[in-house]
């Protein structure tokens, strides 16, 4: 039997197998909805309040995800098989323009656990304005597959979007609508400057475990080389590669289309020589000594500030 647009969702969520039946896959670490929870309690707000929108960002992420697979040809993700490698590029398409406005429709419900009309308009406004960027961050990212090389700081500008919007919009929406006396606009607007520095932390060591990392991260390694993708080791690689590697490297990365087994790895090799590996995730660790500074001063409610700086270390460290 063939699948509806809902089972595909049910399957990519982790909720059911291929053929419908239950599923005990884990699918992603649900993120943004946990950071969502855990800037409603750090602002001494109504967790219930935040649900719905909790909800949305998880569903938005997924959305970009079942998009994303398509869009890097990746045809695992979470140990399984992508939508468009199942269903076809079509259904990947479709499926996952169903489910933003799933994301979209979630949002909504803030009325219904008592978020006041004006609150809620503003949070729909301020979630759709978030992945509009993603989205933007995401075509910048395709768009420099084709560029021989770009520097760090459009490297920056493309991953607070493509990452980090969705990543701020968690933790600046979770604080914002869960107060029941109404938004503390400036404890949001803090909590928000601190999602966008975790933003960044997150994707610089996603780079990384993109071509280090192990099994754990469900999808193959290797894919951003080959794709010739300027995440943060070719950014370096390509700018910092002298004398002949350097011309080595800038000639495989104007090749057209993907790169071949041998290509990845003289682009590995050359890497290994500069210390990419290091450079990237000291630059990752760098940002966390400001953000923990930032968590620090923000007088989070309970435990929430620890359990923020909890998070940002495992960030650090993650492997899936
Ligand atoms: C992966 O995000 C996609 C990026 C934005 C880089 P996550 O690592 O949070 O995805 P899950 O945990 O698999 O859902
Ligand atoms: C995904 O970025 C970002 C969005 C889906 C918005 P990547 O393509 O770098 O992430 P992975 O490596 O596939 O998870
Ligand atoms: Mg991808
Ligand atoms: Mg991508």
């Amino acid at each position: 039997m063939k699948p509806d647009i809902y089972d595909i969702h049910r399957y990519y969520m982790g909720w059911q197998e291929i053929d419908g039946s239950d599923s005990n896959s884990m699918g992603g670490k649900r993120m943004r909805p946990t950071l969502a929870m855990l800037a409603a309690d750090a602002v001494g707000g109504d967790l219930e309040r935040a649900t719905p929108i909790a909800v949305a960002l998880e569903y938005v992420h997924n959305f970009s995800l079942i998009h994303d697979d398509l869009e890097d040809m990746d045809r695992v993700r979470h140990h399984r098989p992508t939508v468009w490698a199942i269903w076809g590029e079509s259904a990947a398409i479709v499926s996952g323009n169903a489910m933003l406005k799933i994301a979209d429709a979630a949002a909504w419900k803030l009325r219904s656990v008592g978020v006041e009309e004006s609150v809620a308009l503003e949070a729909e406004s301020e979630l759709t304005n978030h992945y509009l960027k993603m989205m933007e961050g995401q075509y910048l990212d395709i768009s420099f597959e084709t560029e021989a090389s770009v520097t760090v700081d459009q490297y920056l500008d493309m991953i607070e979007r493509k990452t980090g919007a969705l990543i701020e919009a968690s933790i600046y929406l979770g604080g914002l609508v869960a107060p029941r006396s109404g938004p503390d606009r400036n404890k949001a607007k803090a909590l928000k400057s601190m999602g966008y520095e975790l933003g960044r932390i997150f994707q610089i060591r996603d780079d990384v475990l993109g071509i280090w990392g192990g099994e754990e991260t469900g999808k193959p390694v290797g894919a951003d080389i080959k794709r010739k993708k300027k995440a943060l080791p070719a950014v370096h690689a390509l700018s910092t590669s002298t004398g002949a590697s350097a011309e080595r490297i800038q000639d495989i990365f104007r090749i057209e289309g993907d790169l071949d087994d041998e290509d990845i790895h003289v682009v590995l090799e050359v890497m290994e020589s500069l210390g990419t590996q290091d450079y990237c995730q000291s630059m990752a660790e760098q940002r966390w000594v400001e953000c923990e500074r930032m968590i620090e001063s923000l007088e989070l409610s309970g435990s929430t500030g620890k359990e923020f700086t909890e998070f940002g270390e495992f960030l650090l460290v993650r492997e899936s």
